[in-house]
């Protein structure tokens, strides 16, 4: 059986439904709703009936609530997104964010190791690859970070690296994401983060239904072709798919697979507004601010190892992710 941790959440979410459409029926998910809602759940169930889910509110800190699930179910798989993801915050909160997402992941894996469990799936990102390797990112870069989520997302992989090597039966998968936007087509399921966004898209959704007022755009002083930051954006629903080729490729092989999950596209923040706009028929009103300290001019993937060994590409595009994510905007903000 597979077991997601953060299934509630944004990509654990769309990742259990592509599980399920791809035959695995029966998901154990393990998620403290620290920043879910259980109505996921549900919504899951509307677009995948089939689905079989046994749900656990319990924090990947506390070992003897894991150690309940793993005597419960017999998990092959552990396929982990549970973690924390603001960069912002975890500048201010550093120990926040270690405890989370590092201690978080040793104790998963104590508990992995004692019930023989050798499968895992990591939700590593682009930001392992810092701010100086040139663009388009290669698996074999160096990895580095700017700030203490990123760093997690380097250590974490570090973790899983030495574990592998400890123990040649492991099967370890890190998938290095780029920016994941849209929703479920369905419109049940997406992304709709507490407060003010960080992030590009939940901004604009927000401007979209009036909730704010306009967006901030970050600099149109870069180097690139609009002077706004380019970035390779991945619909949620393609970087699930991607879960499920890895899990088979992992079934296969044994030792690490480090891979980019992007498209390899670059688009700009002036790009995007555009195509939102069309997507929703309404305005996106914006003013040009300062640079975000921390923010690079452009990035994306090189996506050939993917498709090279998962037979894996991303299939929609900017118009499908502004449309889905309109669509779940529309019913849901
Ligand atoms: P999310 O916040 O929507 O999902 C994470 C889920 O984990 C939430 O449901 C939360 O309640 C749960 N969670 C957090 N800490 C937990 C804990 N200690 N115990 C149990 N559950 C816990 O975020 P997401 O966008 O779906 O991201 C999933 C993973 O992918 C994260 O590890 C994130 O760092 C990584 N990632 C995300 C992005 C992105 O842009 N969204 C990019 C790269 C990597
Ligand atoms: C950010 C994180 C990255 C994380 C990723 C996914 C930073 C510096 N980086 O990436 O570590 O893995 O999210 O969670 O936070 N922008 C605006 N106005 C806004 C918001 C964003 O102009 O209100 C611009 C940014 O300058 C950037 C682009 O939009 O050029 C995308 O920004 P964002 O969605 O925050 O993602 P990243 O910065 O790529």
């Amino acid at each position: 059986m597979i077991l997601v941790t953060g299934g509630c959440g944004y990509i654990g979410s769309h990742t259990v439904v592509e599980l399920c459409n791809a035959g695995y029926e029966e998901i154990v998910i393990v998620d403290d709703l620290r920043n879910a809602s259980i109505d996921v759940l549900d919504r899951i169930k509307q677009i995948v009936p089939s689905v079989s889910l046994h749900f656990y509110q319990v924090d990947i800190n506390d070992e003897e609530g894991l150690e309940k699930v793993f005597s419960t179910h017999n998990i092959e798989t552990v396929v982990h997104f549970a973690g924390l993801k603001a960069v912002g915050e975890s500048v201010r909160e550093p120990l926040l964010y270690y405890q989370n997402n590092i201690s978080g992941t040793l104790v998963l894996l104590k508990v992995m190791a004692r019930h023989g469990c050798k499968e895992i799936i990591f939700s590593s990102s682009a930001t392992v690859y810092g701010p100086k390797n040139p663009i388009p990112y290669l698996e074999e870069m160096d990895t580095s970070a700017t700030n203490p989520y990123g760093w997690t997302k380097v250590m974490q992989e570090q973790i899983l690296r030495d574990i592998a090597v400890a123990d040649p039966e492991m099967r370890v998968a890190l998938l290095r994401y780029f920016n994941p936007i849209g929703a479920h087509e369905s419109g049940l399921i997406g992304e709709n983060p507490n407060g003010i966004p960080n992030n590009l898209l939940p901004y604009i959704c927000k401007v979209a239904v009036g909730k704010l007022e306009k967006l901030s755009v970050f600099g149109n002083d870069y180097d690139t072709p609009d002077g706004t930051g380019v970035r390779d954006y991945i619909h949620v629903v393609d970087l699930a798919i991607g879960h499920v080729k890895a899990l088979q490729y992992i079934r296969k092989n044994a030792g690490v697979l480090t891979v980019n999950l992007g498209t390899g596209i670059g688009y700009s923040v002036l790009d995007i507004v555009k195509a939102y706009e069309k997507a929703s028929g309404r305005t996106i009103p914006y003013v040009i601010v300062d640079r975000r300290p921390g923010d690079i001019a452009c990035n994306y993937a090189n996506a050939e190892k993917a498709k090279e060994l998962l037979g894996w590409t991303a299939e929609r595009n900017l118009d499908d992710m502004c449309r889905d994510s309109w669509r779940f905007t529309e019913k849901n903000l």
